[in-house]
């Protein structure tokens, strides 16, 4: 998830905090808080869109026309990926459960088309239910304890459209990692191949040159 080991080291102590105190996702508004004041690096703010996503839409030309069409980035973080989308043509929205997270966003793309809204991946309003052509999961999923996992992938899972395309992007999990050390809390083969259900199904994962992050692609059928 890094930039550098120290703001990982930071993040990590937050959200054993945080997962001490029962929530799995507290931390992440301390983070982007203390973010705020200077007093904290948010380690997977890369300061551009993620590598994989634009190479996506490089290999796939016919995708990067987004006018007439939805995307939706769950846990938006710094904003990169949702500002690409809709440099694009993307009617997008995009959301974090960290109010300050979105008040950044808000306050760097002040003329931004994007739909910014605070919620939680685990209390999506209705409305979002198969709403997107494009859904761009960027290490949200990874970001939470793997005992909400399954819900976690559900919910993402719901907001594709008929016929819509969900991108999973994450971290490849090393073959001797103890799974229950995070965050990150990278997803197995088998968690990946997870989110191909309910109509959606795997397209392929690519992995980079480094062998260090993936992406998926899934395709719900059209009804
Ligand atoms: C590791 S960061 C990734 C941010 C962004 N997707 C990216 O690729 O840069 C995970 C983000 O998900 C948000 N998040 C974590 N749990 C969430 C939840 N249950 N609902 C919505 N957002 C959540 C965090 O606040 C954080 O911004």
């Amino acid at each position: 998830m890094s930039q550098t080991s120290s703001a990982d080291d930071h993040a990590q102590d937050l959200a054993a905090e945080s997962l001490a105190g029962g929530s799995p996702t507290a931390w992440f508004e301390e983070l982007y808080d203390a973010a705020g004041r200077g007093e904290a690096e948010v380690p997977w703010d890369r300061g551009a869109p993620h590598p994989l996503l634009s190479e996506w839409f490089a290999q796939h030309p016919e995708e990067a026309t987004g006018h007439g069409r939805t995307a939706i980035v769950p846990g938006v973080g710094p904003g990169h990926d949702s500002e690409l989308l809709a440099s694009l043509g993307f009617r997008t929205t995009a959301f974090d459960v960290a109010p300050t997270a979105i008040d950044q966003v808000l306050a760097a793309h002040l003329d931004s088309p994007v739909d910014y809204r605070v919620a939680d991946l685990f209390e999506l309003p209705a409305a979002w239910r198969g709403a997107f052509d494009l859904v761009v999961e960027s290490m949200t999923v990874q970001s939470m304890p793997r005992d909400v996992r399954e819900a976690a992938t559900l919910a993402v899972r719901s907001l594709a459209a008929p016929g819509g395309v969900l991108l999973v992007i994450g971290g490849v999990l090393p073959a001797d990692h103890d799974l229950a050390e995070g965050p990150p809390w990278r997803l197995t083969r088998q968690e990946i191949e997870a989110f191909g259900a309910d109509g959606l199904a795997l397209q392929g994962i690519d992995v980079d040159r480094e062998g260090n992050r993936y992406r998926a692609e899934f395709r719900r059928a059209r009804r």
